[in-house]
């Protein structure tokens, strides 16, 4: 057998042949199905773009609005599972009760039917109809209320705001939302999309598959940054104080939280578009001081990084846009969670097309033949 060179992390070794997204790091490109990320938020809208994604085509009219009417009508989450979710602990983290809610999902359909489109078909547009639900109810139950019913005559990301505020959102609001949405659906081979494919080629149901998933998009490396760059611009606290604390951090050798990226060496395409949102959403609702101590935050980070390839990632603003809609902290990764769930699909799929099943080696390290040591001798 061949021997390769071991690569923590797996960097730059390909762990699929995949036609759902590209990235160009040193360009600032990203593609989802060829189409360019910049043309998507402007013209498309979340659901047409999970369709694309999923499917590999941009949908006829016909077909987008029977997909939105089938996700319309799947939205609701049954009232086991929500009695379940009564039961989690109103301090836990809502990313845990998302990846307990999803897999739970799958106690109620296991069937594994997954040679058959039809089952395909009704799996992703249950997991893509019933997560913001599961996010929203969650969020509203921790609070002691009853989870909101979702409304008909609500688009999927108005929808979703309503069910979380309990009122109807702004229309500019819910159309800022739906372009996060988009911006956060896929992204190439990264840690959570890599554990969806692994999961996905042992033949699990999807439920198992988006389970995994979630599970991995918590940790503050991958999804979980921009809760921390939150936590981080409120720390700082002011303009003045955005150099020494850069400072700080590289002389602990400590990561700026929201800067950095494994393939992109220059500011990630999507940060450009979420900066033009929070700008948009500070004029029409007000400005929001933190955007200053990110700003500051950008030059000082170029200045220091920038020969690293050190920019801004797709998380440095997305939680100031966040937070601009009211939406608590410890939502953000469970609201990119809720875009990427399509991204996570488009590769169950794509894996289940031409599936083997993950079985990698590893360079083993450790003793041989080491003798057992008794109990009483150790
Ligand atoms: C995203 C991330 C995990 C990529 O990690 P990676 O590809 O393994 O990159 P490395 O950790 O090997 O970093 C390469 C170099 O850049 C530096 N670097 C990378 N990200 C940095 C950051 N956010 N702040 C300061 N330095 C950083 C490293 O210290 C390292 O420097 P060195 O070569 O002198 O040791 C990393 O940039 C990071 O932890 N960023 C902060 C968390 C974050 O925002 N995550 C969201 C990603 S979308």
């Amino acid at each position: 057998m061949m021997v390769c060179e071991y690569k923590p992390g797996l960097e730059g070794i390909p762990a699929a042949q995949s036609s759902i997204s590209y990235v160009d790091g040193q360009k600032g490109i990203l593609e989802y199905r060829g189409i360019r990320i910049e043309e998507l938020a402007e013209k498309s809208t979340f659901l047409e773009t999970a369709y694309l994604l999923i499917w590999g085509e941009l949908p006829s009219k016909q077909e987008l609005e029977a997909f939105e009417h089938e996700v319309l009508h799947h939205r609701r989450i049954k009232y086991r599972i929500r009695d379940m979710m009564k039961c989690f602990p109103e301090s836990g983290h809502p990313m845990d009760a998302l990846q307990a809610s999803a897999a739970a999902l799958g106690l109620f359909y296991s069937l594994r039917d997954l040679h058959n489109p039809a089952y395909i078909r009704d799996s992703v547009v249950r997991l893509i109809a019933t997560i913001p639900t599961m996010v929203a109810a969650f969020q509203l139950m921790r609070k002691g209320n009853d989870p909101v019913r979702p409304r008909d005559d609500l688009g999927y990301s108005a929808n979703f705001l309503y069910m979380l505020n309990e009122q109807e959102p702004d229309p500019l609001m819910a159309r800022i939302f739906d372009i996060c949405l988009i911006l956060q659906v896929e992204h190439t081979m990264n840690a959570s999309t890599f554990s969806a494919r692994v999961t996905a080629s042992t033949l699990t149901d999807p439920y198992a598959v988006v389970a995994s998933a979630v599970g991995t998009l918590g940790g503050p490396l991958h999804g979980g940054a921009n809760e921390e760059v939150i936590q981080m611009l409120d720390k700082i606290g002011s303009v003045e104080n955005v150099r020494p604390y850069i400072e700080d951090c590289l002389q602990r050798k400590s990561k700026i939280m929201g800067f950095g990226h494994r393939v992109y060496k220059v500011k990630d395409p999507r940060a450009i578009i979420l900066q033009n949102l929070a700008e948009q959403l500070f004029e029409k609702f007000g400005y929001d001081k933190s955007y200053d101590i990110a700003q500051e935050m950008e030059r000082v980070v170029e200045e220091k990084l920038a020969g690293k390839g050190i920019y801004p990632n797709v998380d440095f603003y997305s939680g100031l846009v966040y937070r601009k809609m009211g939406i608590p902290t410890d939502l953000f990764t469970p609201i990119f969670a809720i875009a990427r769930v399509a991204g996570w699909l488009a590769h169950w799929k794509e894996q289940l097309a031409e599936n083997r099943i993950f079985r990698p080696t590893q360079v083993y390290n450790g003793y041989h033949e080491v003798p057992y040591l008794p109990i009483d001798q150790r």
